[in-house]
């Protein structure tokens, strides 16, 4: 949530500024604003909306060799321009990624020093508290740890102070932050678009750690203000993933890079013998429970789990969404591994869920995509997804990445629980093989979705229905489709809809209905013909032609072992979701009131 870059450099810093800031507009894009030296002094300029709106206030030709950016998601006060950042109090000039908990009391303590405030944001009274220490401290450094002291919550920030107009200063607690140097300047970033044209070489900035950067070189203090030896990183991804190519959304892009995806996530822990398994997630058979916690399309991939690790494995597996497991009790206990898993691994939920873990002294494994990143650094074990940098809000290669390590993990623990026989293992062995062909064969047929979505891309509300797996996968379509098109679309367990829910059907109301799993496939169909005879349009999902006809239209998916089905059963839901979004003009990169990497509670 929000992007901040900062640039201190030889050269002119305010493209490199904006270009990095257009690359981390996926994390918020309410407002935006840079503060920059020029002629001795900082000088903000900051616009309500999309990045693009402050284009046309910059002047990109004016020589400013040190400048802070900012892009919003909104967490205190209206998405309008006084709330933009940068904040400037006193000599104090602030851009912050994060939320400040103890804010209000922060703020009364300084309105009773004569300090006022124009904006509602916590981050305000940021430069307020660091412009009052520096008055008791006489010193940058020192007022910021000062500050650093007194804030509670979580926060990754860029300072400028007009007493020092060659240094930028960086902080962070819980918030992402990176340090990056080339041959004219230095940076800090959100993430690693915004250094990624200059540098794959980056610094991670630690928990509480406080950062100096001037255009020859950058200074990290430890807690204790003490300099700290610099350790360098190297991104290993390309350039390209980072961009379109050609792609008219990151989303699509994304979603054809999907078999790619499955490759490499496969390759990184799985040779095609049970005994690389046994290398890679070995440590597992110590647990004879597990706790699966993560948020929206994460937190999916885990009821798919559940489904696959208890028929599979014979393992007990609790699901839930992190925001719930963080404050609610836990029955854990040393025989539990908490499995966390997150794309971005800074989601705040998740995060919160494995320091309370960790505290109760329960072992962790996160299961993530970013590299290095804080829940990656904080879990005792890591299995890394391979999708690489994902773009779009709506997750899509992530998703299917992360369904690969459940499907191996739920190989492996079948395989050492002995629940699985020789045939069925190799008939699993051969489906992964196979899987990359297939993956591409379903992203091939996107027309047949997009004629569905033609049809239903104007309807208010649209129902996802399936049992068991299916319904696990009805929920992923429903998010993803109510995410980018704005249409109110709720998954429900097919065998409830008669409880209650099927007084919403009318006539031609659109009903996706998902049937993958043979052992149930024909209570689903009859599910089906109930919502059916009361006039739904049923697009029916499966990967079986049924013998009768009683739906309007039929997605075939490939069939593959159950482990593995849910990869392809989303493949045509997400272009599904694609289109219906296209159609109806949203943005369907970055849909409304959403951010790509949820760092506030
Ligand atoms: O980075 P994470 O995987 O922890 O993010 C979790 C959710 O915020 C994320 O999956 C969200 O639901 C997506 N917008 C769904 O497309």
């Amino acid at each position: 949530m929000c992007g901040i870059v900062g640039f201190v450099g030889k050269t002119n810093c305010l493209p490199i500024v904006y270009n990095g800031l257009e690359t981390l507009e996926y994390r918020g894009y309410d407002s935006a604003g840079i503060a920059y030296i020029y002629n001795n002094k900082i000088n903000i300029i900051k616009e309500k909306g999309k990045l693009i709106n402050l284009k046309d206030k910059l002047d990109f030709n004016i020589s400013s060799k040190i400048a802070i950016g900012h892009t919003r998601w909104a967490t205190h006060g209206n998405a309008n321009k006084t709330n933009a950042h940068p904040h400037q109090v006193g000599k104090f000039t602030v851009v912050h990624n994060g939320i400040i908990e103890n804010y209000i009391d922060l703020k009364n303590k300084l309105l009773k020093k004569g300090y006022q405030f124009k904006s509602e944001t916590d981050t305000e009274v940021i430069s307020a508290l660091l412009d009052y220490n520096y008055k008791l401290e006489k010193d940058i450094l020192k007022s910021i740890n000062k500050t650093k002291n007194e804030l509670v919550g979580s926060f990754a920030l860029g300072i400028l102070c007009s007493d020092d107009i060659k240094n930028i200063y960086a902080l962070r607690y819980s918030s992402p932050l990176i340090l990056a140097s080339f041959t004219n300047g230095n940076f800090l970033a959100s993430d690693i678009p915004a250094i990624i044209n200059y540098t794959n070489k980056y610094i991670l900035l630690d928990d509480l750690e406080i950062a100096k950067l001037n255009e020859d070189k950058i200074t990290i203090y430890n807690k204790d203000l003490k300099e700290k030896k610099i350790k360098y990183h190297i991104f290993n991804g390309e350039k390209t993933s980072v961009q379109k190519n050609g792609y008219e959304h990151f989303m699509l892009k994304e979603i054809n890079e999907e078999d790619k995806v499955f490759k490499e996530t496969i390759n990184s822990y799985f040779d095609g013998t049970l005994k690389s398994l046994n290398e890679n997630f070995g440590f597992l058979k110590k647990y004879k429970k597990f706790d699966i916690v993560a948020c929206g399309s994460a937190y999916h991939t885990g009821v798919i789990a559940k489904s696959l690790i208890e028929n599979y494995a014979n393992i007990i597996v609790h699901t839930e969404v992190a925001s719930e497991y963080r404050y609610k009790k836990c029955f854990y206990d040393k025989d539990t591994l908490v499995i966390l898993v997150s794309q971005s691994g800074e989601t705040a939920d998740t995060l919160a869920a494995l320091r309370k873990a960790k505290n109760d002294k329960i072992k962790t494994m996160a299961i993530v995509n970013v590299l290095d990143s804080s829940i990656a650094r904080e879990a005792d074990y890591v299995i890394y997804t391979k999708a690489g940098p994902e773009i779009a809000v709506a997750t899509t290669k992530a998703y299917v990445s992360q369904l690969t390590i459940f499907s191996l993990i739920t190989l492996y623990l079948a395989y050492i629980n002995n629940n699985l026989d020789k045939i069925e293992i190799n008939n699993i062995i051969k489906d992964i093989k196979l899987l990359p062909k297939l993956i591409k064969k379903e992203i091939k047929n996107y027309q047949t979705y997009y004629n569905i979505a033609d049809k239903i891309y104007h309807n208010k509300q649209i129902f996802f229905i399936g049992r068991g797996l299916d319904y696990a996968n009805s929920l992923e379509g429903a998010l993803k489709l109510k995410e980018i098109s704005y249409i109110n679309s709720v998954a429900y367990q097919a065998g409830e809809l008669k409880h209650g829910t099927i007084s919403l059907i009318e006539n031609k109301t659109p009903v996706i209905a998902i049937a993958t799993d043979e052992l149930i496939i024909d209570k689903t169909i009859s599910n089906i013909k109930e919502i059916k005879a009361r006039n739904a349009y049923v697009i029916y999902v499966s990967n079986t032609k049924p013998k009768d006809i009683f739906y309007d239209d039929f997605i075939q998916i490939e069939k593959v072992h159950p482990i593995l089905q849910s990869i392809l059963t989303i493949i045509p839901l997400q272009l599904l979701a694609y289109k219906v979004a296209k159609n109806n003009k949203c943005d369907i990169d970055k849909p409304r009131n959403l951010a790509k990497s949820v760092t506030v509670e």
